[in-house]
């Protein structure tokens, strides 16, 4: 959704009548306008996708309460509370400075993780840093300025779809090995504006848009990926690629 819409749909939503108190709270601390909004917007559709989800006798909005931070006061996989119970759902936020985007799910077998970005093409020292040879390989064959911003960005949904208890390392996720972005065939990713590609594999499938203005990824790990198997994939490729890193860059560093 576009932010600037959300801006207008929340003048007419004053906070207090639709946060949790804890919320109103994170929100009395956030001092920066942008962030403000950005955090309201993701708050607001996420509510809305939430009750949704729920059919016609959805509960109200401030009888839901989401919390994105952990017990130490750093940034978390976003968790529900209805009416004070931590309820099993999947939900995942991301905003950009135009956008917002929140994807949910009751289903418990599926862990998500979302991301957008603005269309603008990424910085070429990101790709160069951050990037594997095979990600690399991958964004050449694809010939179009926003391959890099794909790669970038399903990182960030892998990342966050695995709920890893490790910060962000994202010359660790090798996305050509955690997903299954490889099968796509390169004239799938033809140049027209409004696009999604949905690509599946055995435990993890991914979802592409590219919309006017923005561009954004959404990872699902699927049953049988238990989050544990999942911070060992982490580590052994943390490993395994720290280790061709080191052999790569001797005698540069
Ligand atoms: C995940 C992360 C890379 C996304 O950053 P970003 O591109 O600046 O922001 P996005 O808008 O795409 O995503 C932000 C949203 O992701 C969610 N999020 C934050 N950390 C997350 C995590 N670890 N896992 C899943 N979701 C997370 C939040 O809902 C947040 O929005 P909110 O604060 O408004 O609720 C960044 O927040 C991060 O590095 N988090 C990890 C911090 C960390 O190291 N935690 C400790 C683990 S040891």
């Amino acid at each position: 959704m576009p932010l600037a819409e959300m801006k207008k749909l929340l003048r007419y939503q004053p906070p207090d009548r639709w946060l949790s108190a804890a919320e109103l709270q994170r929100l009395s601390e956030l001092s920066s306008a942008d962030r403000r909004l950005q955090w309201l917007g993701g708050r607001w559709l996420a509510k809305q996708v939430l009750t949704s989800l729920m059919g016609e006798r959805g509960p109200a909005f401030s009888d839901l309460h989401i919390e994105s931070r952990d017990g130490l006061d750093r940034p978390a996989r976003p968790r529900v509370w209805l009416r004070g119970r931590m309820q099993p759902w999947h939900l995942t936020i991301s905003h950009s400075a135009n956008g917002l985007y929140v994807v949910a799910s009751c289903e418990p077998h599926c862990s998500l993780g979302a991301d957008v970005m603005d269309a603008v093409p990424l910085d070429p020292a990101l790709a160069g840093f951050w990037f594997s040879d095979q990600e690399r390989a991958w964004c050449r064959r694809i010939g179009q300025t926003w391959a890099e911003s794909i790669i970038w960005s399903l990182k960030e949904s892998w990342y966050k779809a695995a709920g890893a208890r490790v910060p962000f390392a994202p010359r660790c996720l090798d996305i050509m090995q955690l997903t299954p972005i490889a099968r796509a065939r390169v004239t799938d990713f033809a140049t027209q504006e409004n696009a999604v590609w949905t690509i599946r594999g055995l435990d993890c499938w991914i979802v592409c848009r590219r919309a006017p203005g923005m561009l954004s990824t959404l990872v699902c790990l699927q049953r049988g990926v238990s989050r544990s198997a999942v911070e060992d994939r982490h580590d052994s490729i943390a490993a395994a690629v720290c280790e061709g890193w080191k052999n790569e860059e001797r005698g540069r560093v």
